[in-house]
């Protein structure tokens, strides 16, 4: 375990499928979540399917419990569920979604020593067009970014590209109050990885290097606000948000999306973008 900068670890190719594993895990239980979210279900029914796959996945949670620092509140459930104004960090409890929620269901699991961390927004039935827009555009922007990956790029690449793709889709507003970062041994890592920057800055990307990318934006301003509970970011406008989020490996092969199901196949074949899983 090598690192080219303080705290950015370098992944081994065995340490990659481990890696893989946890990310197949967050992606089985995100696929459970989404297909669950309808109207009248409950934000915290969203957990208890979250919980359910943890255990047929023989993973455990690192959102539960989780503390940024000393004297923060805990994260209190395995699963961020942030709907409509709520940006990320949204705690699940007794809500039920109505028709029309835009919600972002952000989720992590830890397994064998390594984590994976990926979210996605959906809508509740038939959402508004703007709504489904934004989430388009916020998903497309995590694509871009992930395009941008290549050894010899640097983290600035994948910001720049993820705010270009932001900007061309239309009058959103991109969060900067949260990054995107580096994840492996532990779920938020060097370097941080911004959704707006300057090209050819920051962290050279190398093989076997893993981040989490995740554009947040919005359809008013970028300003948040935190709520009283100590976790749930909203829009400081009350404009509705979309998240979306993937952990990616660069392994010698390509680009390996280790929270895809695919692995992030049928998306990078559509981009011309290289495909680099390992064989176990
Ligand atoms: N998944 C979030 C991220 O992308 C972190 C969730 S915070 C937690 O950084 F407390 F819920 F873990
Ligand atoms: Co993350």
């Amino acid at each position: 375990m090598s690192a080219s900068g303080a705290g950015v670890e370098i992944r081994t190719e065995d340490e990659l499928r481990l890696m893989r594993r946890a990310g197949l895990a967050v992606a089985r239980a995100l696929a459970a979540m989404a297909a669950a979210v309808d109207v009248g279900v409950t934000t915290a029914d969203l957990d208890v399917i979250a919980r359910q796959t943890l255990a047929q996945e023989g993973a455990e949670s690192n959102f539960l419990g989780y503390a940024p620092g000393w004297g923060t509140t805990p994260y209190p459930a395995t699963v961020c569920v942030s709907v409509n104004q709520a940006v990320v960090h949204g705690i699940p409890d007794r809500t039920a979604l109505a028709a029309g929620d835009l919600v972002s269901i952000d989720f992590g699991a830890v397994k064998d020593g390594f984590h994976g961390d990926a979210a996605v927004t959906v809508a509740v039935g038939a959402a508004s067009q703007a709504a489904v827009r934004l989430s388009a555009a916020t998903r497309e922007a995590l694509w871009a970014g992930l395009a941008a990956m290549r050894p010899g790029a640097r983290v600035g690449d994948i910001s720049h590209a993820i705010e270009r793709s932001i900007r061309h889709a239309g009058r959103y507003g991109i969060v900067r109050d949260l990054t995107g970062h580096g994840i492996g041994t532990a779920m938020h890592q060097e370097p941080d990885v911004p959704n707006v920057g300057r090209p050819h800055r920051g962290l050279e990307l190398v093989e076997g290097l893993c981040l989490a990318i995740e554009p947040m934006a919005t359809l008013g301003g970028v300003r948040t606000a935190e709520l009283d509970d100590g976790w749930t970011i909203v829009t400081a406008d009350g404009s509705w948000a979309a998240h979306w989020e993937h952990t990616v490996a660069l392994t010698r092969h390509g680009l390996w999306v280790l929270t895809a199901e695919d692995g992030g196949q049928a998306e990078l074949a559509r981009r011309g973008l290289p495909f680099g899983p390992l064989a176990d």
